[in-house]
């Protein structure tokens, strides 16, 4: 059974709507970890509810960037952790961490990438700027993470209409329903090793 690590920093919908798709048996992998850098995280009630693991890990209680890499390594290693699937999770990973995972961590983002996505796009401000910019069509882009936020390579994406009447909240709503389906696609694909990744192109094989 594939063990993930989901970080997360928020209320964690995405990471329930993961453990209910686990549940009906539509992904084969377990949540095996939850790390968050925010005490406070809704997450945490996740892990306490369903007797996940958890760790608080927080840059800036270390001395050094390395310190910090070797000790999300350890715990990533303590778990046998063979994907990261990040849900809502607001700091950078750790380039180490990254070329140690390469290709073994997800992200989702709330718009087509590469529209709308980059440094500082996230939550709202991602929806406000598709609403100001006009565009007829956002939606949901699942992908691997590199070192640059939002631009390693597409697993999936998958579109939601821009109406008129939206706002930044109810285009924030559509989004993520769709988002609840889109990433557990996506890990369900990757744990039946069916993503082949060549250059920044994702193959599913049949
Ligand atoms: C989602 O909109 C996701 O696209 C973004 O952060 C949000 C997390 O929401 N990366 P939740 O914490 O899973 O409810």
């Amino acid at each position: 059974m594939l063990n993930i690590a989901v970080f997360a920093s928020g209320r964690g919908s995405n990471t329930r709507a993961i453990l209910e798709n686990i549940d009906r048996g539509n992904i084969s992998a377990r949540i095996a970890l939850i790390v968050s850098n925010k005490r406070d995280a809704g997450i945490f009630d996740i892990a306490i509810d369903r007797k996940i693991s958890f760790r608080y890990l927080n840059p800036s209680d270390f001395g050094s960037d390395e310190d910090y890499s070797s000790a999300m390594l350890s715990i990533l290693d303590e778990y046998d952790i063979e994907l990261i699937v990040l849900a809502g999770y607001l700091k950078k990973i750790p380039s180490t961490i990254i070329s140690r995972y390469r290709n073994r961590i997800m992200n989702i983002h709330p718009a087509l990438l590469p529209a709308f996505g980059g440094k500082g796009m996230y939550g709202i401000r991602v929806h406000q700027a598709v609403i100001d910019y006009g565009v007829k069509i956002t939606g949901v882009t699942v992908h691997f993470v590199d070192e640059e936020y939002d631009r390693g390579p597409i697993i999936l994406q998958e579109q939601v209409e821009v109406h008129d009447e939206d706002t930044p909240e109810s285009l924030s709503q559509r989004v993520l329903r769709v988002e609840h389906t889109a990433y557990s696609k996506a890990i369900a694909l990757f744990a039946d090793g069916r993503l082949k990744i060549q250059d920044r192109r994702v193959y599913i094989q049949q």
